[in-house]
């Protein structure tokens, strides 16, 4: 059931993708359906991906994707969220790709965010918030990131050793955001030596699709 709402609200967002569109492709099981759905619409587009498990899963289906290194602009990006409020903020990171999420995010004209009716939220916070932090300086962001009042916790594999990005840098998924003011708090991380990003999406969301039952809504910003 859940499966089929984000599939449906990766449906949806298909409608909004024009021929000639460059287009950003998220990471994780919600944006799998859209580069699904999108492949089998026979579009004229060409995509960028968030990560490699993304650019695999397109190429696989025979959508062209380009190095972002060399995209500055972005036309559409489309992408799930761990959680989403009315006002279209989002956490975002579950999957390890919140760094290339927002740098492609940030080169896009819009974003649409994706989601079965799980990730709606009255209040952000409750979903442990992804921090991506160079090997080099995880003590010191642990620190860092207590004193703004977080409980960082180290991602690891299923292998039991530390998860890494496709940067190969580490991850604290942390908790205690309930409550807290977020756009300091994500200032605060912004400006933490050795944080190399993290999954608070405060500003980049224009339109939300969010699906339950089947019924899609639209959240826009
Ligand atoms: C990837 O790093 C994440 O930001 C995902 O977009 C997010 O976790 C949503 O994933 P699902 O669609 O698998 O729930």
């Amino acid at each position: 059931m859940q499966d089929d709402d984000k599939r449906s609200a990766a449906e949806a967002a298909v409608n909004e993708v024009a021929d000639g569109m460059l287009l950003g492709l998220g990471t994780g099981s919600t944006a799998a359906h859209f580069i699904r759905a999108l492949a089998a619409r026979r579009l004229a587009v060409t995509t960028v991906a968030t990560s490699d498990a993304s650019a695999a899963l397109a190429r696989s289906l025979g959508l062209p994707v380009r190095d972002f290194a060399e995209v500055a602009r972005v036309d559409l990006t489309v992408d799930g969220v761990d959680e989403v409020d009315a006002t279209c903020r989002a956490i975002k990171g579950a999957g390890g790709a919140m760094v290339r999420e927002k740098i492609v995010a940030s080169a896009s004209t819009r974003m649409i965010a994706i989601a079965d009716g799980s990730k709606r939220v009255e209040q952000l916070g409750t979903a442990a918030l992804p921090v991506e932090v160079l090997p080099f300086a995880r003590a010191f962001v642990e620190d860092q990131v207590r004193a703004l009042g977080l409980v960082p916790e180290l991602r690891r594999a299923g292998d039991g050793e530390a998860y890494l990005t496709d940067q190969h840098n580490l991850v604290l998924d942390c908790t205690g955001v309930l409550g807290q003011a977020l756009e300091p708090l994500a200032v605060a991380l912004d400006a933490t030596p050795g944080v190399v990003g993290h999954g608070l999406f405060l500003a980049e969301i224009d339109l939300a699709l969010i699906a339950t039952s089947g019924q899609v809504i639209r959240l826009e910003r």
